[in-house]
């Protein structure tokens, strides 16, 4: 079956219980999903209830669609999300994406855990993704002819400078240090080695981790505005001398969670005022 096919699959099925037509869609990243707590929700699937759905089965994780009403936006969000670390390809990580797009959201905000390469960060701050580097080694695009879309896609202002500009002062409004940079995704799930660490640096990474590229890409193929911000759950492999664990970057997701929804939330207040 073709990928419009099974987005039309997709999208029938969410039509069954809402005519919701969400302007925003929201990806959480992990431990960050409790921003779904603030949706005055309409209605929720399962992914497992979704026909082409994949279900993610990291601890962490809840594999939900959420349709509701947040900070005065219709949005529909994503709790939990899909990576390449469990065996998924780039095209099935941005296949909710790309249901979300045609159920009509226009915007993507997507958010997610992520390591500081960058020296002047610290552990539990936010870091607004002013671009990327993918080196997951994949690319959702490269199925995606029988979409009829254009596969090469300019990324050149991917992450949309009106959303950055916004979210910029949003944090400034919240009094949440928010700083900028670049994330580069990877494959996982092993940890990076120093080594990597030392060398990302020199590309110019700020932050890495095992998500976001592949939706990000996926949305900018469909037009769509983005913006994305980073959790920096923990130092980087060698900055610190001390090893990583997972339990790290979850523990920390979830005592640093509250600020990024209270960023998010206000975010999505800015852009409903400056839509009108
Ligand atoms: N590396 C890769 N992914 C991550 C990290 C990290 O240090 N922290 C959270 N996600």
């Amino acid at each position: 079956m073709s990928l419009v096919d099974r987005i039309e699959e997709a999208v029938a099925a969410v039509r069954v219980q809402t005519s919701a037509v969400p302007r925003v869609a929201l990806i959480l990243g992990s431990g960050l999903g409790g921003l779904v707590r603030g949706i005055e929700v309409q209605a929720s699937f399962d992914y497992c209830d979704l026909p082409h759905f994949k279900t993610s089965g990291v601890r962490g994780h809840v594999g939900r669609l959420v349709f509701g009403q947040l900070a005065g936006q219709e949005v529909v969000c994503m709790q939990g999300r899909l990576h390449p670390y469990e065996g998924y390809t780039p095209e099935e990580i941005a296949f909710p994406l790309r249901v979300m797009q045609a159920l009509g959201a226009e915007t993507l905000i997507i958010t997610n855990a992520a390591g500081g390469i960058n020296l002047d960060f610290k552990v539990g701050e936010k870091m607004l993704i002013t671009d990327h580097i993918n080196f997951t080694g994949g690319n959702p695009l490269t199925f995606s002819e029988d979409q009829g879309a254009p596969v090469f896609v300019d990324m050149s202002y991917a992450y949309t400078p009106a959303l950055r500009s916004l979210a910029l002062s949003a944090a400034e409004k919240t009094g949440i240090v928010l700083k900028e940079g670049i994330y580069l995704g990877l494959r996982g799930p092993s940890f990076e080695t120093p080594a990597e660490i030392r060398a990302f640096r020199s590309w110019g990474a700020d932050a890495v981790g095992m998500s976001t590229v592949h939706e990000v890409i996926a949305a900018a193929a469909l037009g769509m505005q983005i913006l994305g911000l980073s959790l920096i759950t923990n130092m980087a492999a060698g900055v610190l001398d001390q090893p990583l664990t997972g339990e790290e970057v979850f523990a920390t997701a979830r005592l640093a969670a509250s600020d990024m929804e209270v960023l998010v939330t206000e975010i999505l207040l800015s852009f409903a005022r400056s839509e009108g």
